[in-house]
């Protein structure tokens, strides 16, 4: 293991006034295992639940390459009712992952399961929860979310394997410029050290998810998921209630992917192999000054 990994605060509940100075504030993640006691979804969402109310709507599915909102090209793998893709990952590893489904939109009841965790920070963007299902060994490449929310990220059924590391180690995680991924999808758990040097020594978190836990995953946090049994993921995302944030918000979504799908239309390849480089640069530069600090 090329990354230096420590474990993440877990607790089973916590006050406010504790979440908001030593988790918020400094931008820490943390897992709360009890955030979900007085939620109905803690125990009504079984696979069979969900498969009775949003049934046979066909779902696109995505493999363990890169799909992510973040990338201009976001093709589903192939398309399957939910109902047979719940079957599938509860029988059988599978690489295929549901991504960022608006499954309220399908079925409406299923917001009535869930509370907001109001009580400890405001902000939450209500209209947008969504959930992401895998199969046992699905993987959810390193990437950062583009529009820079706070995430609550809530498991079920199962266990889920998840890595992360602070936005300032993007340069070292070989971030491609104007991007919020890395030059190449290496093995996170086994990352290939002599072609990638500015991997060693890279510090970040780990925690193994289970059935009702909650990740409190602070903005611009990057984040590496295996899904260990097959299983499903609700994400609630809050806006930072702080100006400059917001401002960045806007600017990675309307300007950079503004420029970046400008330039690669214009450069086309070109700009491709100039971003690796650049990204590869940067690493190398950060290692060799020893950052990020
Ligand atoms: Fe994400």
């Amino acid at each position: 293991m090329s990354f230096i990994l420590s474990s993440i605060d877990t607790v089973d509940t916590i006050s406010a006034a504790d979440f908001t100075k030593n988790y918020l504030n400094p931008r820490r993640p943390l897992v709360i295992k009890g955030l979900t006691k007085t939620w109905p979804a803690r125990d009504k969402w079984t696979p069979e639940y969900l498969k009775q109310v949003v049934g046979d709507k066909v779902v696109p599915l995505y493999d363990n390459s890169k799909a992510d909102p973040a990338k201009p090209i976001n093709s589903a793998t192939t398309h399957m009712p939910f109902t047979d893709y719940i079957d599938l990952i509860k029988s059988q590893p599978t690489e295929l992952r549901i991504f960022f489904f608006n499954i309220f939109k399908q079925a409406p009841e299923l917001l009535n399961d869930i509370v907001m965790p109001k009580d400890l920070m405001g902000g939450f963007l209500e209209s947008m929860p969504a959930m992401f299902f895998g199969g046992s060994n699905s993987v959810t490449f390193l990437h950062y979310d583009i529009d820079l929310p706070h995430i609550f990220h809530t498991h079920f059924g199962g266990r889920k394997h998840v890595i992360l590391f602070e936005n300032k180690w993007k340069r070292r995680l070989y971030c491609i410029p104007n991007a919020t991924y890395a030059l190449e999808d290496y093995d996170v758990l086994n990352p290939d050290t002599k072609k990638f040097p500015a991997l060693e020594g890279v510090q970040g978190q780990e925690v193994f998810l289970e059935h009702g836990d909650t990740l409190f995953m602070p903005t611009g946090y990057w984040h590496w998921m295996k899904y260990l049994d097959g299983s499903y993921s609700l994400s609630l995302r809050a806006w930072d209630a702080s100006l400059s944030r917001k401002a960045a918000s806007l600017y990675n979504l309307a300007v950079k992917g503004g420029i970046d799908s400008v330039l690669k239309m214009t450069l086309k390849s070109g700009y491709a192999k100039f971003r690796e480089e650049l990204a590869i640069k940067w690493a190398n530069r950060e290692l060799k000054a020893g950052k990020p600090y």
